[in-house]
């Protein structure tokens, strides 16, 4: 069933940093981009260098930083075109109004605008920030038009308050956000074709106003899955109990609090969806009732009445025609034969099994190592994975089941 991954994501990426204050965010840019296994390379004007250290982003992006022009040992081969050349994206983050003014009239005085300037078959993306009046100057503003005309992207600064004491737009966009417009410029569009209904997250069962019943997931699984879905172009739901993780871009999120909750908005987002990615802890057991008032602390032990929840994924299964269906199993024992049964007796093409026994990995962390149990029998057992590298190796399953359904049917015996 396992083929090879389809998403690897060899690129090299320029980043470019400018002289403005937010040159300091640049820092975690670089760190985000590298933590996306992205070969990320930087160019300081010279006046970024008066706000952050190139050896600050040497460090974090590990591949010497690029500043001069007229160079003897960076420009041997005529780095600023090679360097280009082998690369799949240039970021300008932060972009001064001086860098804009210079790429929109022209101008190639420095290693960074020279660059750009050569770098005329790969995206060029701008994250402005500036003080507000410099941003809404009418200059910088039809230098921004005029680039957008050329086809320059560009991730639009920020309202709010600015270093400078102003408030207005001109801070620079949210770094996460910038790493995850960059990362899914990169991606393959290859589920342009599906809607992707995915859940994460714990659930939380009501015992009284001020408790509940729930479970240590942390939905970073879940929103890894439904991030890169939206980065290969599918169209996304996520249905998610309460988590912290940040929403992710372009995907529709819809948010729940008990199991009861999370059925009743998969069920209604359903209908719509071609693939179903079930990766939330549903609670199995809710109170029986729900205390209008916080229950008094009493002297004797208190007994909870449980019910089950509904079975979402059963449910799923029974309904779900040609839709793909992939769940996950946490389990603390017998994690093959359990997570098999789970597939056969909910009608799944695929599961997701990890064992959540072992502390390093699964619930709450970053990381995890799953085996991918296919209905025809298969299991693939992957190392240990990123959560976000894990999510595209799920995705991937998708468009080899599609490309070959046979694969997701169970084998003659
Ligand atoms: C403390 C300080 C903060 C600055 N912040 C910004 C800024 O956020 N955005 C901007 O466009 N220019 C800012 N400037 C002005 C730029 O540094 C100046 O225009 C410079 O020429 C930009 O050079 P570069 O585009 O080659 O990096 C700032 C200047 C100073 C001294």
């Amino acid at each position: 069933m396992m083929e090879p991954n389809v998403t690897e994501i060899p690129a090299t990426v320029l980043v470019g940093v400018t002289g403005g204050i937010a040159a300091y965010k640049a820092a975690e840019i670089v760190r985000s981009l590298v933590k996306e296994g992205l070969d990320v390379h930087v160019v300081m004007t010279r006046n970024a260098q008066e706000f952050i250290t190139p050896l600050t982003l040497q460090v974090l992006s590990g591949n010497p930083v690029w500043t001069e022009t007229f160079h003897l040992t960076q420009e041997q081969k005529i780095g600023h075109i090679s360097l280009v050349d082998r690369s799949s994206l240039l970021l300008i983050a932060p972009a001064t109004a001086n860098v804009l003014g210079k790429v929109a009239a022209g101008v190639a005085d420095d290693l960074l605008t020279t660059m750009v300037c050569a770098a005329t078959r790969i995206p060029v993306i701008f994250a402005p920030s500036m003080n507000v009046n410099m941003y809404q100057n009418p200059i910088t503003q039809e230098n921004i038009e005029r680039l957008k005309r050329f086809g320059y992207l560009f991730i639009e600064p920020e309202e709010g308050e600015l270093a400078c004491g102003y408030e207005g737009v001109g801070r620079l966009a949210d770094p996460g956000d910038i790493v995850e417009q960059v990362v899914g410029r990169l991606a393959p569009k290859d589920l342009t074709e599906e809607h992707i209904l995915v859940t994460a997250g714990p659930t939380e069962e009501a015992i009284d106003p001020v408790r509940f019943l729930t479970n240590p997931s942390s939905g970073k699984m879940g929103y890894a899955i439904a991030r890169a879905a939206a980065q290969r172009g599918a169209k996304v739901t996520l249905i998610s109990g309460p988590t912290s993780c940040a929403p992710p871009l372009d995907v529709e999120l819809v948010r729940v609090r008990s199991a009861e909750e999370m059925r009743k908005a998969v069920m209604k987002a359903f209908p719509a969806s071609t693939t179903v990615v079930m990766a939330a802890a549903v609670s199995d057991f809710a109170p029986a009732s729900r205390a209008k008032q916080k229950v008094k602390k009493q002297d004797a032990s208190l007994t909870l009445k449980l019910k089950t929840t509904p079975d979402i994924l059963l449910e799923l299964g029974q309904k779900k025609e040609d839709r793909l269906l992939i769940g996950f199993a946490a389990e603390t024992q017998s994690l093959v034969k359990n997570a098999r049964a789970k597939l056969e007796k909910k009608n799944l093409d695929l599961i997701v099994a990890n064992d959540v026994s072992r502390k390093e990995i699964g619930f709450q962390s970053d990381s995890n190592q799953v085996k991918i149990i296919g209905k025809d029998g298969s299991i693939s057992e992957l190392p240990l994975l990123p959560k976000r590298v894990l999510a595209h190796r799920v995705l991937d399953q998708i468009g080899i089941l599609r490309s070959n359904p046979g694969k997701g049917r169970r084998r003659k015996t």
